[in-house]
């Protein structure tokens, strides 16, 4: 099959998916597929059309990229790719809009407060949610922007620096717990849970070098989760894949509280890293598929 991988891009994880499509590329090169990559930026659009390929795997991250905006010039341009199509990718890169749904299934989600440029005032918004408050761009990937303010100083600041990268700001409740993630694959109505990986970052919090510095994470495969606790992440997983709409595959995360309460669903994401240090390929050994056959697998389910 001829295969174009876009990767690199233009938004906060250029970085990340440098890594993830360099993974791609060479996985689908050695499963013998005739691989173009594309270092993608809106301009090689032509390009790609010219190359007459039969799939496109986007190995991209974040805006223009995993917000729905190149699986619509893709749909436009009548190319097939590997996993969600329009609506799925721009609502779960919508972390605040995509909560709404994930309540709608009963799935517990952290109180939040959202905060538009527009309408904020840093001295006349009130913030109605106890310290300490978690901090994020609404619709970033990677942990880029993501602070924990314990005072208002730290709150201010934070959120300045959540609105340099993003028109809305999400300030959520903080929950002390482990962070687990569910991988989600498979065609529609048939997608599964994959088992739990638990994350368990040598820095504080599972930020952006402990995601992507080699050792700077340990991940436990299956989760160290009760059988309900199990259950109950697996279950709101496919959930949330489904009630956004998503296809072939996503990676959704959880926090697991502590206190033994229920476990609160963050996000789903719908391009997931594919680096050396990446959670999905882990999800995907586990039930025995390499690195290379879960990609393969991936295309194969997108041919669907
Ligand atoms: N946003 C990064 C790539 C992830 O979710 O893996
Ligand atoms: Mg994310």
């Amino acid at each position: 099959m001829k295969v174009a991988v876009l990767y690199g891009g233009v938004s906060a994880e250029r970085e990340v998916s440098l890594s993830s499509g360099k993974g791609i590329i060479e996985a689908l090169q050695k499963r013998g597929h005739e691989v173009v990559g594309i270092d993608f930026n809106p301009a090689h659009l032509d390009e790609i059309m010219k190359l007459d390929v039969d799939m496109v795997y986007i190995g991209l991250h974040g805006r223009f990229g995993e917000d729905g905006k190149v699986q619509a010039l893709l749909d436009m341009l009548n190319i097939p790719y590997v996993g969600s199509g329009v609506q799925g990718s721009a609502l779960a890169m919508d972390k605040a809009k995509a909560k709404l749904f994930f309540a709608r299934d009963g799935a517990r989600v952290a109180q939040q407060q959202v905060l538009f440029k527009h309408s904020y005032d840093s001295k006349q918004t009130e913030i109605t949610l106890p310290f300490p408050i978690v901090v994020k761009p609404n619709q970033e990937g990677s942990t880029i922007g993501i602070t924990f303010a314990h005072n208002q100083d730290e709150l201010r600041d934070g959120i300045d620096q959540a609105f340099e990268l993003d028109e809305t700001v999400l300030l959520e409740e903080f929950i002390n717990g482990k962070e687990v993630t569910v991988a989600v694959m498979g065609n529609r109505g048939k997608e599964k849970a994959l088992p739990v990986v638990e994350i368990v970052p040598k820095n504080k919090y599972y930020d952006y070098e402990a995601k992507y510095g080699a050792g700077m994470s340990e991940h436990i495969v299956p989760a160290r989760l009760s059988n309900e606790q199990t259950a109950y992440v697996q279950k709101y997983a496919v959930l949330a894949h489904q009630a956004l709409g998503c296809d072939i595959y996503s990676r959704v995360d959880f926090l697991v509280p502590e206190d033994g309460s229920d476990p609160v669903i963050l996000e789903v994401n719908t391009l997931p890293g594919m680096t050396p240090t990446s959670l999905y390929p882990d999800a995907a050994r586990e039930i025995g598929l390499s690195y290379d056959e879960m990609i393969e697998e991936l295309v194969k389910l997108s041919l669907n």
